[in-house]
């Protein structure tokens, strides 16, 4: 009995289904028809083979782009059609909208590459392989990315004239104070500390090597940190990137290091069971004076090693008698330099 009834509900439910979406194609086909409805363009505007197809229509009729851009904008993005031509896997980015290689103006390229994500293969397929432009000057890059590489200069995305870290960042933030730019230089220019990867991106990211390198470039947001084996002191230090907070903690380099005393060729240098740096938390945007400051990786000496005062008496390639260091490149170059 239950059964049946089950039947007879679905059939009634079925053809319900049915005279519904009559009604939707029915009202839909009105729709179509409705002689009240503007159509801008013939219906077969996009179709490319057709002789109606805009490209050929703009080539062939002598139609102006200012008569797309009166309804389309001045800058492509929809205007008053509210249609923009980059929405399609057509035009990603062509025809260009007005100021496009005009540096004061809203529709500079240079911001506009983010909405392509930064994908310099797309313009490559107009302007040229080597961006000169085959021959024409108006599509020639190098007029104005002058440098090595043209456009595909490590600097032109990100970075400056000293190295490509920011600032500027992606979104041409030069302050410390965005997450994007933080202490960057301060790891890569005049090193207080130490010189041991100055310099490079790799203590803190995998570096590509062109701007198409495999993980450069990619889909998830944000750059990436993947800490070198310095900063992890090999993998046993734990070092991590806090971006909500922007802060690093446990890196080697800011004394995110421990060693054991029963595996030491000098145990007589401990007071405990370890010896070990300070493992300080520091800010990436700080803007309140330096965080590393003599005595601030690691104590002077560090918490279980034995009392000293003179660390040039053991330590005298590294440091003088008065804490100054004296060779940078020993200093924070994830070894023990002690005696000889
Ligand atoms: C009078 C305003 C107006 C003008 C001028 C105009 N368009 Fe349009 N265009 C529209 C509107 C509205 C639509 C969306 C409705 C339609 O397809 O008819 C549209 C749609 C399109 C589409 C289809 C987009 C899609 O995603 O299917 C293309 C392509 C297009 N326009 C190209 C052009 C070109 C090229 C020119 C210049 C020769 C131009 N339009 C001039 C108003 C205009
Ligand atoms: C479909 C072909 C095409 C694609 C794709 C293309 N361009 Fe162009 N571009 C042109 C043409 C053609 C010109 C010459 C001026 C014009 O017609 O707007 C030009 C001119 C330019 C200019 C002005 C040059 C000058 O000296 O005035 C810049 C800047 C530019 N393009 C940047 C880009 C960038 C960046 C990309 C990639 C995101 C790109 N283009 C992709 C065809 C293209
Ligand atoms: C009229 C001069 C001019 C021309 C022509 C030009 N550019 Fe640029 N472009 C600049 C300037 C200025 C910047 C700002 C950054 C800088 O100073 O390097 C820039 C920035 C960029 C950026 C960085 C975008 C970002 O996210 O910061 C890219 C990518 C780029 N251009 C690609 C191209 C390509 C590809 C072409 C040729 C199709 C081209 N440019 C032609 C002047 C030009
Ligand atoms: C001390 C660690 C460190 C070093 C060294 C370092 N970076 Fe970064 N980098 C960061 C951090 C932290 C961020 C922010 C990541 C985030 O947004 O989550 C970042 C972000 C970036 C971004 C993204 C900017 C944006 O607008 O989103 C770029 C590009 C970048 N770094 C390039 C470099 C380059 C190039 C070098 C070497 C010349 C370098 N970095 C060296 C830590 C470092
Ligand atoms: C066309 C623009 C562009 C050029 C040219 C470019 N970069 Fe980048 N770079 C980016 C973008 C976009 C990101 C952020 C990537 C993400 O979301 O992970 C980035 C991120 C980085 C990072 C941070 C780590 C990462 O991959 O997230 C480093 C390091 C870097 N770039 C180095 C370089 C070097 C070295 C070159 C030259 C070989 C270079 N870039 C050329 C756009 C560019
Ligand atoms: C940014 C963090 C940091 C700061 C600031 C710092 N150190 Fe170090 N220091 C380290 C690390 C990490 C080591 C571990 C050994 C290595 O890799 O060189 C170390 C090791 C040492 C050593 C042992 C010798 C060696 O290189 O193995 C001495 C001595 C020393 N530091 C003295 C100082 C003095 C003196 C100052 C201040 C003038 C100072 N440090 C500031 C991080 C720091
Ligand atoms: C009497 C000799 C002696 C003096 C003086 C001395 N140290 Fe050391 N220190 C050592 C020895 C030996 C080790 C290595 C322990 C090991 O190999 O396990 C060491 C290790 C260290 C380390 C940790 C590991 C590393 O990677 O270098 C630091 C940091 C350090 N000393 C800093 C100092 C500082 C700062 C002073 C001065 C305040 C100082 N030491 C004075 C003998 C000394």
């Amino acid at each position: 009995m239950l059964s049946k009834t089950g039947d007879i509900m679905k059939k009634y439910t079925i053809l319900f289904l049915m005279i519904l979406s009559g009604f939707i194609v029915f009202n839909s086909c009105l729709d179509q028809a409705d002689p009240a409805k503007v159509e801008a363009h013939p219906d077969d505007w996009t179709i490319e083979s057709s002789q109606n197809f805009h490209g050929k229509v703009l080539l062939t009729e002598s139609m102006s782009m200012e008569s797309c851009q009166s309804c389309h904008g001045a800058d492509y993005m929809g205007g008053t059609s509210d249609i923009s031509c980059y929405n399609s896997a057509c035009h990603a980015i062509y025809p260009h909208p007005e100021g496009f290689a005009d540096p004061s103006s809203s529709n500079f390229h240079e911001g506009m590459m983010a909405m392509l994500n930064w994908d310099l293969e797309s313009c490559q397929t107009c302007h040229g392989a080597d961006y000169a432009g085959n021959g024409e000057s108006s599509k020639n890059c190098l007029s104005c990315h002058k440098g090595d590489n043209g456009p595909e200069a490590c600097n032109t995305c990100h970075g400056n004239d000293i190295n490509a870290a920011p600032p500027k960042d992606l979104m041409n933030h030069t302050s410390v104070e965005y997450v994007t730019v933080g202490a960057h230089q301060s790891h890569l220019v005049n090193g207080t500390w130490t010189t041991f990867q100055m310099g490079e991106c790799s203590s803190c990211h995998t570096t590509p090597s062109a701007f198409n390198s495999a993980g450069h470039i990619d889909d998830s947001p944000n750059a990436e940190i993947n800490f070198s084996a310095l900063a992890t002191f090999n993998g046993n230090s734990n070092a991590l990137w806090d971006r909500t907070n922007a802060t690093c903690s446990n890196t080697y380099c800011h004394g995110g290091f421990e060693l054991k005393k029963e595996e030491s060729t000098y145990p007589w240098a401990y007071t405990a069971d370890v010896m070990k740096g300070s493992f300080k938390k520091v800010y990436w945007k700080n803007t309140d004076g330096p965080q590393a400051f003599c005595g601030s990786c690691h104590g002077l000496p560090p918490e279980g090693h034995i009392n000293a005062t003179d660390c040039s008496g053991c330590h005298s390639r590294v440091v003088d008698k008065d804490f100054n260091i004296i060779n940078k490149y020993l200093h924070i170059n994830g070894k023990i330099d002690v005696f000889n």
